[in-house]
């Protein structure tokens, strides 16, 4: 059949429930859905990941997760951060174009934005999309664009800074457009749950998102 390509502005924009609503209205219409998401970042091992909330959402079974980090950044910065081998969009190439020869409508949901990294020749899901010579359904958020990110602490502000705002001081007030290094050793506690277990690594992750949000503007 053929390759559905949901892509987005930013995190947060609704692609899994887009993908969720798609693949609906396929199976509705009789259609034999399959989604694949190439790389989930920012989910522990046990936790729901999209692939599972669309799952729950459309009922559709046949669903591939194809990598999976815990630091919630754009996907090479997330493989970085936790020196995990990159998502391979080659992979997921091959996948989507099997699933779509055995005459499956196959939905692939981005990570983050559009633009986002997957791995360090810098291929993104608009690639995969003109590999596969894939539609593209891009999902437009009501607010600023943001990438992948970690959702707290860390806040990205329209100025430009990304801006540390767990200090005893002056937790929850945005400091416009200052970067400034998170204060040691509070910087594990934006890390949920098992990924904690990743602490030693914080160093890097903080590296990583410095390089990532330095050499990309929108993280
Ligand atoms: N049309 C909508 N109406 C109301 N709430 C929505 C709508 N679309 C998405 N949401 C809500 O917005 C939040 C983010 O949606 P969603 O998880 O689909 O975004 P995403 O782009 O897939 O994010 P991620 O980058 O984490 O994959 C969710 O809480 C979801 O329930
Ligand atoms: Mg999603």
């Amino acid at each position: 059949m053929s390759v559905l390509v949901v892509a987005g502005t930013g995190t947060g924009v609704g692609k899994t429930v887009v993908v969720a609503a798609v693949a609906a209205l396929a199976v509705d219409r009789g259609a034999d859905v399959a989604v694949v998401k190439p790389a989930q970042t920012g989910a522990a091992p046990l936790d729901d990941g999209d692939v599972d909330r669309v799952m729950r959402l459309s009922g559709v079974r046949t669903t591939f997760e194809l990598s999976r980090f815990p630091d919630a950044l754009p996907p090479a910065a997330a493989a970085r951060a936790c020196e995990m081998p990159p998502a391979s969009m080659a992979s997921a190439a091959t996948l989507a174009r099997e699933l779509a020869e055995s005459n499956r409508l196959v939905l692939v949901e981005g990570t983050g934005g559009l633009l986002d990294r997957y791995d360090e020749d810098g291929a993104t899901i608009a690639d995969l999309a003109r590999t596969l010579r894939a539609q593209v359904l891009v999902v437009v958020g009501a607010g600023p664009a943001r990438s992948t990110r970690p959702r707290s602490p860390w806040r990205r502000w329209p100025t430009g800074g990304s801006t540390w705002r767990g200090s005893s001081s002056g937790a929850g007030r945005p400091s416009r457009g200052r970067r400034s290094a998170p204060p040691w050793p509070t910087w594990r506690c934006w890390r949920r749950g098992p990924s904690r277990e990743c602490s030693p690594t914080a160093p890097a992750t903080w590296r990583a998102l410095r390089r990532s949000s330095t050499s990309r503007g929108a993280g």
